[in-house]
């Protein structure tokens, strides 16, 4: 069956479903779940309120007749979801689906890697801010050594994963492990990507001041590198990357505060409870469970997403200021996934 497409107020296309399949994380990121306020007594949802894996492939089959061709599992920590390599399986088996990725923070991939990989999973995003045990166990609220993530990154390619690593950048904080991850990932041949601090949530405290922007880390990093721009790998792809001249890798650069990319955004993003959100920095998500589980059919839900997205007028990046950073009420990053 081929897909319809449609596309939102802006002309933009639905082509990526980014799905969130646990609130929980075991990391406490100072810029994603700070650990003052994701405390031991921090009410998670309780797993009532989580889509079953049979909802999140009914809703992924619905989304796929729109146009979707990618599907990304995010969290809180994807790893904690139980029996998620069923989930990999189910959705693997549907028609008009082009590719699966799983964004984590690599803490788990010893235990849980090869069945992900038997399950027919091959691409992993993994997170890892610094090299430097002290920077980064304190930006993981939990102290966790980088050592455990870089072992488990060497297992995931020997399994067989493609890997790409992801460092949010912030000013003061880690931005001194700029080159020297990018010396590690070169090395080693493994994309690595700078993502600008971003505003998401309202516990991060974040300000423009923190954010190193795109063009800085390029400037840094053409200290001692010769960097070539590479063509985009699909449309909308959120990361601009550039070649080594002297090397088969890759480095990546996610400005969202500084080059917004909102006139490409072809994302959906589901919530573990079953929202339906069309940004990433938006207040509020379209309750797509509650009509799940009242019963309606293929066609009512279809109806539904149609009309969200159709809808859709989204363009946070592009119009970001201070003000709107600080005073918008927006849902936040580890709940709603990235
Ligand atoms: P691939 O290109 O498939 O490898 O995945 P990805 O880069 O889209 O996914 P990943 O989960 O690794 O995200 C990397 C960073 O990009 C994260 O910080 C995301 O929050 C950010 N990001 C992804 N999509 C969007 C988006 O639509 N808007 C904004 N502002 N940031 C996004
Ligand atoms: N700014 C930028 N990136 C963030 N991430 C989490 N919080 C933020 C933030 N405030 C990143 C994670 C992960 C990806 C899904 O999003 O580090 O790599
Ligand atoms: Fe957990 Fe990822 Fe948020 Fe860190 S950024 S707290 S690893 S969900
Ligand atoms: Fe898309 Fe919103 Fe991000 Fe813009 S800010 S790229 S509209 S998710």
């Amino acid at each position: 069956m081929s897909a319809l497409n449609i596309t939102d107020t802006l002309q933009r296309p639905l082509r990526d479903l980014r799905i969130s399949v646990t609130d929980r994380c075991n990391f406490r990121c100072t810029y994603c779940m700070p650990k003052e306020i994701f405390g031991d007594d921090y009410a998670f949802m309780p797993k009532s309120e989580l889509l079953s894996f049979e909802e999140i492939t009914r809703l992924a089959a619905l989304f796929i007749g729109f146009g979707v061709k990618k599907v990304r599992l995010t969290g809180g920590e994807p790893l904690l979801r139980r029996d998620l390599p069923e989930l990999i399986r189910m959705l693997s088996a549907l028609d008009g689906l082009e590719d699966i990725g799983l964004t984590t923070n690599g803490l788990l991939l010893k235990q849980h890697g090869k069945s992900l990989f038997d399950a027919g999973l091959r691409r992993l995003n993994i997170s890892l801010d610094a090299l430097s045990k002290e920077t980064f166990g304190k930006m993981n609220g939990r102290g966790v050594s980088p050592d455990v993530i870089l072992q488990n990154i060497d297992y995931a390619q020997s399994l067989g994963f493609t890997v790409k690593v992801n460092m949010v950048v912030q000013k003061g904080v880690n931005d001194h492990e700029v080159v020297p991850m990018a010396a590690y990932f070169k090395e080693r041949d493994i994309t690595l990507r700078f993502i600008e601090f971003m505003d998401v949530g309202t516990d991060n405290g974040w300000s423009f001041k923190q954010v190193v922007t795109k063009g800085e880390l390029l400037d840094r990093l053409r200290e001692t590198e010769e960097l070539i721009p590479a063509e985009a790998a699909y449309f909308g792809e959120v990361a601009g990357r550039y070649r080594y001249k002297d090397a088969k890798a890759e480095v990546g650069f996610i400005p969202s505060v500084s080059e917004s990319f909102c006139s490409s955004c072809t994302r959906a993003r589901l919530s573990s409870d079953g929202k339906f959100y069309t940004c990433l920095f938006a207040t509020n998500g379209f309750d797509i469970r509650e009509l799940l589980r009242s019963g309606a059919s293929d066609e009512e839900l279809a109806q539904a997403i149609r009309g969200v997205w159709e809808k859709r007028t989204d363009r946070y990046s592009d119009e970001r200021t201070e003000q709107t950073a600080k005073s918008r009420k927006k849902i936040g990053m580890s709940y709603i996934g990235g």
